[in-house]
């Protein structure tokens, strides 16, 4: 990696390092809270925006420059892999992402791809595009949705508040979800591994639905997973960072797994989760998002409480619990990252 960005304040923290400030990046910094993104969204649709390089990078590069934020995240979207292996994916306005062809039978099952890189071609060239804008000014995340999480995307047709459907799948006919999990690992791997040799700087695997599963399906269906993808990654000198909807339940199961980086919901106490994590692995989080809603003060206040709970800490970068809404301000969002910029541990 350009020397440059082995000092930046991200990978120091990611690989367990000292540094004066946590640094900051937010998952969905690039999006719809953003004027600018709209004025992007308005001409093309979702998917022509993470299939076009050039106009992935415009998106990547608008929270650069916007926010200043310290790490960039790829413009692109988990269900990118799910749509090359033969899922029909839409985004509709106000309803979300869809696959039209829902798998709902081993016939369905088997029609699903696995050699289907070529089909994410995309991803890499739009990689190169961002790192030539970058320029070595900070470093980019590219990014994979679990296997669990992506499985519920395919069954369910859509999002989902029960996930009755993968949950019937699991448990009346476990061979077949094991059939489906085995192929969405086989392209994750490739897919993660393609964006390391593309260029990216780190990788997230974002488990945003494990939060849904018990423990022992959690370890089943969701951890044996996520453990195989991060054992194949050829991550030398590219950090991992392992999040799920759910971490501050599974951590001891995602420590397993050793990645550089455990990204933490809301729920958890971050300090104490540091404490009991082993030596060398880095934690990430864990702001409620919907604090956005609150008064600058109060934001402020939160911030600074957090920071002031990982003092001493070598290895923590600040993120939100979860994504960004789209009806945050984005004026309460410049300031969160202004004042993360000015504290000092
Ligand atoms: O973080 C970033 O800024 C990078 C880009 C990114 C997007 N999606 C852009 C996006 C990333 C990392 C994702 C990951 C993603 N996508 C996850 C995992 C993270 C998480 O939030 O748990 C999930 C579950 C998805 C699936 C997905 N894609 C959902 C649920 C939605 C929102 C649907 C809705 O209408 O609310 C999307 C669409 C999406 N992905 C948008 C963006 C900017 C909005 C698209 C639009 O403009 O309509």
């Amino acid at each position: 990696m350009n020397k440059s960005l082995e000092n930046s304040l991200f990978i120091r923290a990611a690989l367990s390092q000292p540094t004066e400030r946590p640094p900051v990046w937010m998952m969905r910094q690039a999006g719809r809270f953003m004027p600018e993104y709209w004025e992007i969204k308005n001409k093309y649709s979702f998917l022509e925006m993470c299939k076009t390089p050039e106009i992935a990078a415009d998106v990547t590069m608008l929270p650069v420059n916007l926010l200043g934020i310290d790490a960039a995240i790829l413009f692109s979207d988990i269900l990118v892999t799910p749509e090359a292996m033969g899922g029909d994916l839409s985004f509709e306005q106000g309803v979300g992402p869809r696959f039209s062809n829902p798998v709902r039978s081993r016939a369905d099952a088997e029609q699903l791809g696995t050699d289907v890189l070529d089909k994410l071609q995309y991803v890499a060239d739009a990689i190169k595009e961002i790192q030539s804008r970058l320029n070595g000014s900070i470093p980019l995340i590219g990014f994979a949705g679990a296997p669990f999480t992506i499985l519920s995307y395919l069954i369910e047709g859509g999002s989902s508040k029960d996930f009755k459907k993968t949950k019937m799948l699991l448990h009346n006919d476990p061979e077949l979800a094991h059939y489906i999990l085995k192929k969405i690992t086989k392209v994750t791997i490739a897919y993660m591994n393609m964006q390391i040799e593309a260029g990216v700087n780190a990788l997230q695997l974002f488990d945003s639905w494990a939060q849904a599963l018990s423990w022992d399906d959690y370890k089943e269906f969701s951890h044996a997973y996520n453990t195989e993808i991060i054992a194949n990654l050829n991550r030398e000198g590219v950090p991992v960072i392992s999040f799920a909807k759910g971490s501050s339940v599974f951590y001891p199961l995602m420590v397993e797994t050793k990645p550089d980086v455990i990204s933490f919901d809301w729920n958890a106490n971050l300090r104490a989760m540091k404490d009991t994590l082993p030596q060398g692995i880095a934690v990430q989080g864990n702001l409620d998002p919907y604090l956005f809603y609150a008064d600058k003060a109060v934001i402020k206040k939160r911030i600074v409480q957090l920071f002031d709970s990982m003092r001493g800490v070598d290895g923590y970068i600040f993120n939100l619990g979860h994504g960004i809404m789209p009806d945050f301000s984005f004026d309460k969002v410049k300031y969160a990252v202004e004042v993360i910029k000015e504290y000092r541990y």
